[in-house]
């Protein structure tokens, strides 16, 4: 019996060394983290229950059979984080390069249908050199699964996918299906093909960083949600990102303790929009004061920074919030902005969380580039997006809401639940200089007549009364005591039923 006992503790000792010490060294001495370290680090303490620990590839090409690592490159099972219930895939460099065989696919594809199963989140650490390249089609069958398993999991439980490696080839797309990508700064990177190839077709010199690091990926493609200094920062903030989510699409999102005051008034947002219309203030001050303990998830913080994404708590509930900042080109909605806040929108809609919009566009961003670049279709992506939600939608006009813009940002008229504006919200067709450029052009070279069109124009439009009165808007509030309003709303709205006609799929222009 002892024998037994000690066979089994050996066995795991060897899994546990993954692809040996002078691997694991260099993947130490590269400033990273090994596999099972990240898991240890991402769970919490002691919750780690690991799957197929003794599994091991079936390959017999090129002489395989002779090398075999139990486990073969991934650490799967499931722990809790806080708690609560997560299933876990980590990818191990230290064994054939962390490359997905068959048997490492059936390991990842275990835990996704588990995932699915049991109605929790799944987090994939991905650090790997991609198909297994002994074994063929054998692995590229393997990636084939790993990915129909992520299809059937959007939207059924949240995916959040950690490169903390390379990631090239077919296998960024397995990333690419899930809700949200983390990368760290210098230590990873995701491309369709790499540096090599691009310089042979098309003659571009770059670098892998430059190609698909995490810079690229957080600033320039929005392929990544976030980009973190190291191994350790980015999985302490999924751990914080996993806090805010519902493990489900049939559960709420989760409640939190909460030690800030909903009736709290923050007598500063008063004089938050300037006197001048043109002036621009940070958004994001307004988000910070209304969330409980000023806590603020941002999403996608260095893509179209002229729409902020992200969640709060109000009362302890996850709220995901979609604001328009005046900071960066005056807030106006773009391609970029529309495809970001669109994706945000749907992800809360699949997950039961209620959706905060603080509005203050000016328009839809005039150009040449954006028309044929298809602002149109991608604009529509955000409209579609609000309109089809059915969690509760509650909205705040903070300054303008101008055409187009406005119907599109969580309007009245796309099912809005609670839709607020400040006294100085300006709700028109657009701005006055426009407006009155065209209804008087034959006055343009008179200036005085233009400044009192101009006044009247700013007189009858440029407040939320003229909304308010048709019941557009609900009430115009007091900026200071916006928390108490909107917590208050939320919590009216917990009970909420609404649904949309059966389909069996939408058409979302893509
Ligand atoms: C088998 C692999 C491997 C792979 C790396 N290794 N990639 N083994 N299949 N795909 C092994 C190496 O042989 C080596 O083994 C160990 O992993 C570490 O690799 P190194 O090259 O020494 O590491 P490094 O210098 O850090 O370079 C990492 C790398 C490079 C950039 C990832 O290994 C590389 O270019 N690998 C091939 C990448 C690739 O072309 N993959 C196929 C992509 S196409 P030892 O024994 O020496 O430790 C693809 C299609 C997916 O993935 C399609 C889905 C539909």
């Amino acid at each position: 019996m002892q024998d037994i006992l000690e066979e089994l503790e050996a066995r795991r000792n060897q899994a546990r060394r993954g692809g040996g010490r002078k691997r694991i060294d260099a993947q130490h001495a590269k400033g990273t983290l090994t596999a099972r370290e990240r898991v240890e680090v991402l769970i919490d303490e002691g919750s780690f229950e690991e799957f197929d620990m003794f599994k091991s590839h079936r390959c017999t090409e090129f002489g395989m059979e002779k090398t075999k690592y139990p486990g073969d490159g991934v650490i799967t099972g499931w722990g809790t984080i806080n708690g609560r219930i997560v299933y876990v895939f980590s990818q191990d460099f230290t064994v054939f390069g962390g490359s997905l065989s068959e048997t490492h696919a059936e390991k990842i594809c275990k835990i996704q249908e588990m995932a699915i199963r049991n109605g929790a989140p799944i987090i994939g650490i991905n650090d790997s050199g991609g198909a297994r390249i002994q074994e063929g089609v054998a692995s590229l069958a393997g990636y084939a699964d790993v990915f129909q398993n992520n299809i059937l999991a959007s939207g059924v439980v949240p995916q959040i996918s950690v490169i903390m490696g390379p990631c090239a080839g077919g296998a960024v797309y397995s990333p690419a299906m899930t809700d949200f990508i983390f990368m760290v700064k210098d230590s990873s990177y995701m491309f369709v093909t790499g540096p090599d190839v691009v310089k042979t077709v098309t003659n571009e010199v770059v670098t892998a960083e430059e190609l698909g690091g995490a810079k690229t990926h957080t600033s320039k493609s929005s392929v990544a949600d976030a980009a973190f200094e190291n191994d350790m920062e980015a999985l302490m903030e999924v751990r914080r990102l996993i806090d805010f989510l519902p493990l489900n699409n049939r559960e709420k999102p989760p409640v939190r303790p909460f030690f800030d005051d909903i009736t709290r008034e923050e007598r500063s947002l008063d004089s938050l929009v300037p006197d001048t219309p043109n002036k621009p203030y940070d958004m994001k001050e307004l988000i910070l004061k209304l969330a409980d303990e000023a806590d603020f998830y941002e999403i996608q913080e260095n893509f179209a920074k002229n729409i902020l994404t992200g969640f709060i708590r109000l009362e302890g509930r996850t709220v995901g919030v979609v604001a328009n900042q005046p900071m960066v080109l005056a807030g106006c909605l773009d391609i970029d902005s529309a495809r970001k806040a669109a994706r945000f929108v749907r992800f809360c809609d699949a997950f039961a969380i209620p959706i905060l919009t603080l509005i203050d566009v000016p328009g839809f961003l005039p150009g040449v580039s954006q028309e044929y670049a298809g602002i149109i279709k991608h604009g529509a992506k955000l409209l579609y997006a609000y309109g089809e939600a059915t969690v509760p939608k509650v909205s705040l006009i903070t300054r303008k809401a101008y055409g187009g813009a406005y119907v599109v940002m969580a309007s009245k008229h796309l099912r809005g639940d609670y839709n607020y504006a400040w006294p100085t919200a300006e709700i028109a067709v657009m701005g006055a200089r426009g407006a009155v450029e065209i209804l008087y052009r034959s006055e343009l070279g008179d200036p005085e007549r233009i400044a009192g069109r101009l006044s009247d124009y700013e007189d009858r439009f440029a407040n939320p009364f003229v909304a308010a009165e048709k019941g557009f808007i609900d009430d115009v509030i007091m900026p200071r005591n916006t928390r108490k309003r909107i917590c208050r709303a939320f919590a009216s709205l917990r009970s909420k039923r609404l649904s949309n006609p059966w389909k069996r799929h939408d058409n979302i222009p893509l």
